[in-house]
């Protein structure tokens, strides 16, 4: 049998501000297993970010069980799950979050640099030159960031989430900001690197770019009303 990377059970999140309360997810149940590819789709608003914000270990839920790796996340303190979030999870989003200041290799390293494990220095410049020769950046390593291409950017920001070896990897529409040859070239290594075994979580608008997932999945009011579809116009639905 596979290992189960995420298990979510029942999981609820209500947003309450001065005067309204949101159901921003109800009652979401999901098993993602190593080496799947899951896709999710839905209307704005219909609680997207809020459970790539949950899964990712940003934001706690308000009700239901989440566990990584096995370990139930609600039974741990703020501390813990930093350090399963460092340790389990790599994050890609739609505005790159790299910082300019930093040179690219500088910026893929960071998460090495973090870590609690205190890795060498001769290390971490093997394993970053490793994960920028997949994303076929070792040729801009010692540029700023800002001097990149959206499309470059995101494919530095996406060695930045895998050179830890995450259990698994949150994308929230990797594309949003990129043409569609930059965004095609991004799906295409997303899609490679499930190959090669990393374990994909994400978020996209695109039935295209879904349509690459092994697993798709839609969001709808804060409900999952459709799993293990492989069927694009159920996407558009
Ligand atoms: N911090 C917050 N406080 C209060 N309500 C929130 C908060 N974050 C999100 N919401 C509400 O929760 C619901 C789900 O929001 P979420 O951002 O998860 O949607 P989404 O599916 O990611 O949308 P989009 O496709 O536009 O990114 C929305 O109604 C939103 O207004
Ligand atoms: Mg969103």
């Amino acid at each position: 049998m596979r290992d189960l990377v995420i298990e979510l059970q029942g999981i609820s999140k209500v947003y309450e501000t001065e005067d309204v309360e949101t159901h921003a997810l109800s009652d979401v149940s999901l098993s993602i297993y190593k080496g799947d590819y899951v896709s999710i789709a839905g209307p704005s608003g219909c609680g997207k970010s809020t459970l790539l914000s949950i899964l990712g270990l940003l934001d706690t839920p308000s009700k239901g069980s989440y566990k990584v790796e096995n370990k139930e996340v609600s039974e741990m303190n703020a501390d813990k799950a930093a350090e399963i979030r460092n340790e389990s999870i790599g994050f890609v989003f739609q505005s790159f979050n790299l910082i300019d200041e930093l040179s690219v290799f500088e910026n893929v390293a960071l998460p090495l640099r973090y870590s609690e494990e205190g890795y060498a220095e001769t290390f971490i410049t093997q394993r970053v030159n490793e994960c920028l020769e997949k994303v076929e950046m070792s040729h801009r390593a010692s540029h700023r960031t800002n001097q990149l291409s959206g499309g470059q950017q995101q494919r530095v920001a996406i060695a930045r989430a895998i050179v830890a070896n995450p259990a698994i990897l949150l994308v929230d529409e990797p594309t949003g900001n990129l043409d569609s040859k930059s965004g095609d070239q991004v799906m295409n290594l997303l899609k490679e690197l499930n190959e090669q075994g990393t374990t994909i979580f994400m978020v996209t608008h695109d039935p295209r770019y879904a349509d690459k997932a092994t697993r798709q999945l839609i969001l709808s009011d804060g409900k999952l009303s459709a799993t293990e579809s492989k069927s694009p116009e159920m996407l558009s639905a």
